[in-house]
C-alpha cells in the first residue's frame, strides 16, 4: 500500500510524501479568511460611514434602526441600548452564518484553521476523527435554513443596487437617474452573491437534486441545471463575493468620510 492510501494522523502530523507546495492552499485560505474577519468585525462595530449619497454599505442592509429618516423603522430604539449603536451587529448574523456553515467554506477552514487534514495525504494533529454527525459540528446542517434568509438578502442587496442609481440634487432636493463608480461596485457585488448563493448545494438539491426523475419536470430540470453551472464554480464565486462585499464596504465607508470622490459616469 502507497504512502498515498495511508491517512497520517496523531504524531505524523506534518509528514507526508508530498514534495509539492500543498500548504500555499491552506495558507491563502487562512489570510483571506483572517483578514475577511477582521475587517467585517471592525466595519461592524463602526456604525456609522454606512452611506454615501444613494448608496448603502452591504454590512448594513437592510438597515433596521439607525437613520431616523431612512432606516426601515426609524431611530436606534431605547430597548436596544445594551448594544453598541450599529445596524450591521443586527442583521451580519444571517449572511455570517449562511458562509460559516458552507459546503466549500467547511472543507475549506477545516483545512486552513484546524488542520483536519490540512491537505491531501498530509497528517493531522489529532488521533480521532471529529465528523459532522456529533455535536458541535452537526449544528452545520443549519446551512439549509440560513439559504432561506441569503435569498430574501440578494433581493435586498438588487434593490440597493436599483437605489444607487438615483442621486439627490443638492439644491432642489429631487431624485435623478446616473451612475457612479459606487453603483458599478454594489451592482458588481450583488451579482455575485447572488452567483454565490444560486449556486448552493443545498438550492441545487432543494430545486431538483432531491427528485428521482428530475426529467418529468422541465421547470425544475431547466433550475437545476442552472443551479449545477454556478455550482461548478462556487468556489471562485464563495471568494469573489467575499471581496466584493468588503471592498463595497469600503468604497462606501471612504466616500462617506470624503477620503474617496465618487467619480460619476452618468
Ligand atoms: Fe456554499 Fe450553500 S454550499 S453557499
Amino acid at each position: 500500500m502507497s504512502s498515498i492510501d495511508v491517512p497520517l494522523r496523531g504524531s505524523q502530523f506534518g509528514r507526508t510524501s508530498r514534495r509539492d507546495l500543498w500548504w500555499v492552499q491552506p495558507l491563502l485560505t487562512f489570510l483571506g479568511l483572517s483578514l475577511f474577519i477582521v475587517y467585517a468585525t471592525w466595519a461592524a462595530f463602526q456604525g456609522d460611514h454606512y452611506r454615501a449619497g444613494p448608496y448603502l454599505s452591504p454590512f448594513y442592509s437592510p438597515e433596521l434602526f439607525g437613520s431616523p429618516e431612512d432606516a426601515w423603522f426609524g431611530a436606534w430604539p431605547r430597548w436596544l441600548s445594551f448594544l453598541p449603536a450599529s445596524g450591521a451587529l443586527l442583521i451580519l448574523w444571517a449572511p455570517g452564518g449562511f458562509r460559516l456553515t458552507c459546503y466549500y467554506y467547511r472543507g475549506a477552514y477545516y483545512k486552513a484553521f484546524w488542520a483536519d487534514p490540512p491537505s491531501c495525504t498530509v497528517g493531522e494533529p489529532r488521533k480521532t476523527y471529529r465528523g459532522e454527525r456529533s455535536f458541535p459540528l452537526i449544528l452545520q446542517n443549519i446551512h439549509r435554513f440560513f439559504l432561506y434568509v441569503a435569498l430574501i438578502f440578494i433581493v435586498i442587496l438588487a434593490f440597493d443596487a436599483w437605489h444607487a442609481l438615483w442621486f439627490a440634487d443638492p439644491a432642489t432636493g429631487q431624485t435623478h437617474f446616473g451612475i457612479g463608480i459606487g453603483t458599478l461596485v454594489l451592482f458588481a457585488n450583488a451579482v455575485l452573491l447572488a452567483c454565490y448563493t444560486l449556486g448552493c448545494h443545498s438550492l441545487r438539491h432543494l430545486v431538483g437534486g432531491r427528485l428521482d426523475e428530475i426529467s418529468k419536470s422541465p421547470l425544475r430540470s431547466k433550475a437545476y441545471e442552472c443551479a449545477g453551472c454556478l455550482n461548478r464554480r462556487h468556489m471562485l464565486f464563495a471568494w469573489m463575493s467575499l471581496f466584493s462585499v468588503m471592498f463595497a464596504d469600503l468604497y462606501v465607508r471612504l466616500c462617506s468620510m470624503g477620503t474617496w470622490s465618487d467619480w460619476r459616469i452618468l
